[in-house]
């Protein structure tokens, strides 16, 4: 427990790899009888790049032709039918909250095809696109102003781009090929289409990279103002490119990322953002999206369409098979494009109780605001249900100052802390240990298994 800074980035609780094919699989309608629908996430998973990044494992190909990405978006029709007419058999229609098309790189397809699937989202799933916040990712070379018109003139609010460093050496050596000069054109292209929120994906911890080269990406960042901005910790992960490459996982490379986060964090600090969480910086005079102020709330529950895309109600996570390996991934692509039948959840993980409260408290403890004030009775209950873990943030000073005094008096130092639980600076340095200390035994058996596989 907290011997190492970087486990594992907590982004959803449980992981994919500890889901398990559901037996027998549930109907969709039955999974989403009597769930709230008032205010659904919807999300769209795209699978396709243009370039597999040494140091990715998403869930995506490269090389897609044409006929594929338009078998995907047929398929993404029959599932999008599929389960809206499995909401609207289990109750009152849905209504959506907002909406992201992630991947791999949505912007890989065409601007026609990005023209279809937002037809899918609006008029199939009934998401209300322009009255909801709607973020897309996109990589540099594909985020063209072809591309980017269709998208803001869909409604897109927030747009992703992944540049991950300004240095090409850098990007050489993450194995990520691109050149400066694109990156500039594309953030450009972004500015020039009037998308309101500009987030920027970059990445410490890549070899060769110093603190001079890592604020140097920063302060050429800011150039264009980015609303937001995520710094990602470098991992290296089996089946990579990186992975099979380099092996170095050792003390020198935490102490490097740990240094340049800290670099990172206070230069940002600095220069006019807040921070959100580990990853996460807001810019201070962002403008506000509209309809964003459902954004961060908690949803009821997500729809997810395509082969890599996780669905939530309150009490099943699922989703279709899950793989990093090229020759795996294609083989799910290829399987999800001949589905004829999306009428039932594949492979998932059910929450019971203590489950749930697992994940509330890894999503509100991982955000530098932690739990909010009106959530005071669940900071104490967690307080109660996890004193050990708690105990051994409060020993290493994880917790913020207030927080010292849960080791003593347990559930009612929580209550005097103003009803905040919140990670201290170096706590949240540390967040991707603090998640998975929260992980239950069986998830973490799970995940193991998969591991082994
Ligand atoms: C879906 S990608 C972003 C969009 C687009 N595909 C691109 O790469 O430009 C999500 C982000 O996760 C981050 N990421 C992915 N794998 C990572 C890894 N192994 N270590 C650190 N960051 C990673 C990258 O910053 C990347 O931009
Ligand atoms: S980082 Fe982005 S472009 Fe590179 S392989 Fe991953 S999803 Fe694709």
């Amino acid at each position: 427990m907290l011997e190492r800074p970087y486990e594992a980035y907590v982004y959803a609780y449980p992981h994919k790899t500890a889901y398990r094919p559901l037996e027998p699989k549930p109907l969709l309608a039955d999974v989403w009888r009597g769930e709230e629908r008032d205010a659904l996430s919807f999300y769209t998973h795209v699978p396709f790049c243009e370039v597999r990044c040494g140091f990715c494992n998403l869930f995506t190909r490269t090389g897609a032709p044409e006929s594929l990405t338009v078998a995907y978006l047929d398929a993404l029709e029959r599932q999008a039918i599929a389960v809206r007419a499995a909401l609207d058999e289990s109750g009152p229609a849905p209504r959506f909250a907002n909406a992201a098309i992630g991947g791999g790189t949505p912007t890989y397809l065409s601007p026609d095809e990005l023209s279809r699937l937002f037809d899918i989202a609006e008029k199939v799933m009934g998401v209300g696109l322009g009255a909801v916040p709607l973020s897309v990712e996109a990589s540099p070379a594909t985020a063209t102003p072809d591309r980017l018109a269709v998208l803001a003139g869909r409604g897109t609010t927030r747009l992703s781009l992944g540049v991950q460093s300004f240095d090409d050496g850098e990007a050489r050596s993450a194995v990520r090929p691109q050149k400066a000069g694109d990156v500039f054109a594309a953030l450009d292209a972004v500015r020039a289409s009037g998308i309101p929120v500009l987030n920027v994906d970059l990445i410490y911890g890549i070899e060769g990279q110093s603190r001079e080269s890592w604020l140097g990406s920063l302060r050429t960042a800011l150039r264009w103002l980015p609303e937001e901005i995520y710094l990602y910790p470098l991992y290296v992960r089996p089946l990579t490119g990186l992975g099979r490459l380099r092996v170095d996982q050792d003390a020198a490379w935490d102490a490097q990322r740990l240094d340049l986060y800290r670099a990172g964090r206070d230069f940002l600090l600095e220069s006019g953002y807040e921070q959100v969480s580990m990853r996460m910086f807001r810019r201070l005079d962002a403008p506000v999206v509209e309809g964003g102020e459902d954004y961060t709330c908690q949803t009821d529950g997500m729809i997810g369409l395509g082969c890599g895309a996780r669905s939530y109600t309150s009490s099943l996570h699922y989703s279709f098979d899950y793989a990093v390996s090229a020759s795996e991934v294609r083989g799910i692509i290829d399987a999800y494009v001949g589905a004829g039948d999306f009428s039932r959840a594949e492979v998932g993980y059910r929450l019971d109780g203590e489950e749930k409260a697992r994940r509330f408290l890894i999503q509100s403890l991982l955000q530098a605001e932690g739990l909010a004030a009106g959530e005071a009775g669940e900071a104490v209950e967690a307080v109660e249900r996890f004193g050990g873990e708690m105990e051994a943030l409060r020993a290493r000073g994880f917790l913020e100052s207030g927080a010292g005094m849960l080791g003593e008096a347990g559930a009612a130092g929580a209550a005097a802390l103003d009803g905040r639980l919140r990670l201290s600076a170096e706590g949240l340095a540390w967040s991707d240990a603090v998640g998975p200390m929260f992980f239950s035994e069986a998830v973490r058996a799970a995940m193991r298994a998969y591991e082994l596989k």
